[in-house]
């Protein structure tokens, strides 16, 4: 038999591909239809080479428009510059990570040379005397970022934006900035107003792409990738008009690239065409409506299922109280409690927010109105995921067309 990478191999072309630059950690260091708000962050930040103290910055824009990028690559260049020549540190934290104070403090503090500030144990007023002590000591300039601002502020209050405002305030020999980014565009409108007056940040907004520049995005990162040749017109085009659609999100733009170009590699076509780009499109759908479907609490898999073989057995349109029926029936099969009602229903409304149902109210003319429920994705699929849940092994044997006709 012919070994299975011979394909590969024999296309010589496919040796000078470089696809890790389609990966989410690849940061450009061009970032064509951004040059506009990386010069104004960039100005700010230079204040440090001026000996004056850049301002604090809140970064708003829609996901996938290019902040984490941009902020990463300014950091880069930040480092590169001052290296050997000035104190500078830029700090990235993303705050789905650094979920409270003492860790965002503790990386600060720790960042430049000073006494180590261990990773957990110690009282916050020791974490931030320790933290202020180590910078003004160091006599430089911090920047730290703080990505994804708005879930930590949700989380935790906007205490600490507050704590490093004062410890900037104590410092007499160094200096620090925040910037915050948030995908949130109402972010501003959750802090306290002591917090807000004394942030004083300068908001820089970005706009979603529009379908020509994510073309100018793709045709960049093709060039990088050495694909320019491998990759059609039409399948750039059709990439880019896709995510205009999505609110111009680059991310999946390059991700769809990504993913259509591999898809053309494996069935050793010759180039990537729109064709390719729809299924890639399907793939990508699937895998995250399979993530979304693994991750949900065992009780909100049952439901789901049950809205899956209502609609397997033709009820595609089902009440809540058919859903409510056969969701009591396989919830008694899998052998877990059966929920209320109430509870039911909330799940419901969950399900519909993750586009996993669409749950319409309906007039039932005299007899008042209902809810119809329709299952969102393909239904043998669903149940297929659902049912790689170890937890719901009893319901593997059960026989369903038996079920469905007893039930529905
Ligand atoms: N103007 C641009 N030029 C090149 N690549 C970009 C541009 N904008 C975004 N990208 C790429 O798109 C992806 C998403 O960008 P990212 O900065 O993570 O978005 P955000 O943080 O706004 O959600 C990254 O791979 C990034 O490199
Ligand atoms: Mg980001």
């Amino acid at each position: 038999m012919e070994n299975i990478f011979n394909k590969y191999l024999e296309r010589t072309e496919l040796n000078t591909f470089d696809l890790k630059v389609f990966e989410p950690s690849f940061v450009p260091s061009r970032m064509p239809h951004r040059e506009k708000e990386m010069t104004l962050i960039a100005d700010n930040f230079a204040k440090i080479f001026i000996g004056a103290s850049p301002k604090n910055e809140i970064i708003y824009g829609k996901s996938g428009t290019g902040k984490t990028a941009v902020i990463k690559f300014l950091g880069r260049e930040l480092k590169e510059i001052s290296h050997g020549k000035k104190n500078v540190e830029f700090i990235y934290l993303n705050c789905q990570v650094k979920d409270n104070a003492y860790s965002v403090i503790e990386s600060i503090g720790n960042a430049v040379k000073g006494e180590q500030i261990p990773f957990t144990g110690w009282s916050m007023d020791k974490v931030y005397t320790t933290a202020r002590n180590n910078i003004d000591r160091w006599n430089g300039s911090i920047i730290v970022v703080l990505d994804e601002i708005d879930r930590f502020v949700i989380k935790n209050g906007d205490d600490l934006l507050y704590q490093i405002m004062l410890m900037n305030s104590e410092l007499q020999n160094s200096s620090i900035t925040i910037v915050g980014i948030t995908n949130d565009l109402k972010f501003s409108e959750f802090l306290d107003p002591r917090v807000k007056s004394r942030l004083n940040e300068e908001k820089i907004v970005f706009t979603p792409y529009s379908s020509d520049d994510i073309t100018d995005i793709l045709n960049d990162r093709l060039k990088l990738a050495n694909v320019s040749n491998f990759v059609t017109e039409g399948a750039v085009r059709l990439i880019s008009t896709l995510a205009s659609q999505e609110n111009g999100d680059a991310r999946k733009a390059i991700e769809l690239m990504k993913t259509s170009i591999q898809l053309a590699i494996s069935n050793n076509d010759n180039t990537v065409e729109e064709r390719h780009v729809f299924i890639a499109k399907n793939k990508l759908e699937y895998d995250a409506v399979a993530e979304t479907l693994k991750t949900l609490p065992l009780q909100t898999k049952v439901l789901v299922l049950s809205i899956a073989l209502l609609k397997e057995s033709g009820i595609a349109q089902a009440s809540t109280g058919d859903v409510f029926d056969a969701y009591r029936n396989l919830a008694s099969s899998a052998g877990i409690p059966i929920l209320t009602p109430r509870r039911i229903t909330d799940m419901l409304s969950d399900l519909d927010m993750l586009g996993i149902i669409s749950a319409k109210v309906k007039s039932m003319g005299r007899y008042g109105r209902t809810k119809i429920i329709e299952l969102s994705i393909n239904s043998s699929e669903t149940k297929k995921i659902i049912l790689e849940d170890e937890n719901l092994s009893k319901l593997k044997n059960y026989n369903y067309a038996k079920q469905a006709k007893l039930i529905f």
